[in-house]
């Protein structure tokens, strides 16, 4: 039923988790859980959400799969292909690109020898740019899993990596344990 890669159901624990989420809310209304259900979801699938883990979480909070699809694509922070274990995620909108973020971006790249949107060949970065983070006075800024970095400079970004990379960083932990 689980593999290290694809996850198609949660353990006994987990699901625990998402029943105490759940019953946040009123009776009906279980799909207002559907954002942090699948944040977990993510989490536990090594940071992505594959068809069968959200058609999962569409029967477990009883809505149709498009329910869940359409939510899970809308938002940046969902990854609907395999990624690496430390995702990467520098903000590309005006004020941050005006900020350096661009130079950012581009540093990254050739220290990991990828192109935006791909993933090292050793499977430990993934490298995003997404649309505001909402720290726009602090830019250039970036997030790894919970973790903000704002006032970025090239040095900063050096040094953050080496730090991941020390570290085998993984991004993707459950923000609800
Ligand atoms: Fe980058 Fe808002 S523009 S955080």
């Amino acid at each position: 039923m689980e593999d290290k890669n694809n996850i198609t159901a949660f353990n006994t624990e987990t699901l625990a988790l998402v029943s105490r989420i759940i019953k946040r809310y009123p009776p009906g209304r279980q799909k207002s859980a559907l954002l942090p259900v699948l944040h977990i979801a993510q989490s536990e699938n090594n940071g992505w959400l594959s068809s069968e883990i959200m058609d999962y979480v569409a029967t477990l909070l009883d809505l149709q799969p498009i329910e869940v699809y359409e939510v899970a694509s809308f938002y940046s922070m969902f990854n609907l292909q395999p990624v690496g274990n430390c995702v990467i995620e520098v903000c590309q909108t005006g004020p941050c690109w005006l900020n350096g973020a661009e130079e950012i971006v581009a540093h990254y790249e050739a220290r990991l020898g990828i192109k935006v949107g791909e993933t090292t060949a050793d499977g430990k970065f993934t490298l995003k740019t997404v649309e505001c983070l909402a720290a726009c006075g602090n830019g250039p800024v970036l997030q790894v899993g919970t973790e903000y970095h704002e006032h970025l400079t090239i040095q900063k970004a050096d040094e953050l990596l080496d730090k991941w990379q020390a570290e085998n960083k993984i991004s993707h932990t459950n923000p609800y344990l």
